[in-house]
């Protein structure tokens, strides 16, 4: 269980975040959603320990992170994986070499990181690409790259910041239904934001509307979306 406490966080002027609560339940598929500029990337970096919060707290089951420094912080980070629009990898590298960053930086042997880095190619449905260079990759060739080096050292949590935002519609659902897939074989907790609401009744259980840097609404999918209570919440969903 991931749980928010109390958390705000200012950048100059600009409340992004007041005062968030939010439980989010082992195993689930969480979608965020808001309009632009509402704090979702805030609250997932504040969540996946990138960023510290203002105020407030922030547990994993009954351990509080937010307050971790140095090598713990970093050791907790390596339990998330994260994944972007934009993919984030490194150009100068093959597919499979962009995978085992992680284990590189972790400091394993070369042996044990080849053997982790053909699982993973596996996993995503990608073994052919193995050598490939990154221009040589459509979009959701490298959106499975990036998946795989989020996944690489066995993470807790996933979390997807507008994942399938630049993807087709056709290469949004390959994708998602390779999340939901790998959410049941891993086990792990999948946060996602999006502004494609397909996508969160697509893979969603449950879904957090923030707007104004608050949480205006939650609940399950089937629930806030057949009966939105807000106008936030009513402008997104029949937008
Ligand atoms: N590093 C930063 N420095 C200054 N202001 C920031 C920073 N990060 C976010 N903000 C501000 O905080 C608010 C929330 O931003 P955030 O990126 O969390 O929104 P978002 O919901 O992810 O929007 P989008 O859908 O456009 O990605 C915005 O007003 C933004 O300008
Ligand atoms: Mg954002």
């Amino acid at each position: 269980m991931i749980v928010l406490k109390g958390i705000s966080k200012t950048y100059a002027s600009v409340a992004a975040l007041r005062d968030v609560n939010l439980s989010i339940p082992d195993g689930s598929i969480y979608g965020i959603i808001g309009r632009s500029g509402a704090g979702k990337s805030t609250l997932l970096r504040i969540m996946s320990l990138l960023e510290t919060p203002d105020s407030g707290e922030v547990y994993y089951d009954a351990e509080r992170v937010d307050t971790l420094r140095g090598r713990e912080l970093l050791e907790r980070r390596r339990k998330m994986g994260m994944i972007f629009q934009n993919f984030n990898l490194l150009g100068s590298r093959n597919a499979a070499a962009n995978i085992a960053y992680p284990l590189e930086i972790a400091g394993l042997h070369k042996k044990v990181i080849d053997q982790r880095v053909d699982e993973l190619l596996e996993l995503v449905d990608i073994k052919d690409k193995r050598r490939a260079r990154l221009r040589e990759l459509s979009g959701g060739q490298k959106q499975r790259v990036a998946i795989a080096r989020a996944l690489a050292a066995t993470p807790q949590a996933l979390f997807c910041d507008e994942a399938t935002s630049s993807l087709d519609p056709q290469t949004t659902r390959s994708i998602l239904s390779l999340i939901r897939d790998l959410q049941q074989r891993l086990k792990i907790t999948v946060i996602l934001i999006t502004h494609q609401m397909e996508v969160i009744r697509e893979i969603c259980h449950d879904v957090a509307v923030l707007d104004e840097g608050t949480i205006v609404e939650q609940g399950t999918v089937a629930s806030v979306f057949e009966a939105p209570q807000t106008q936030a919440a009513r402008e997104l969903i029949h937008a």
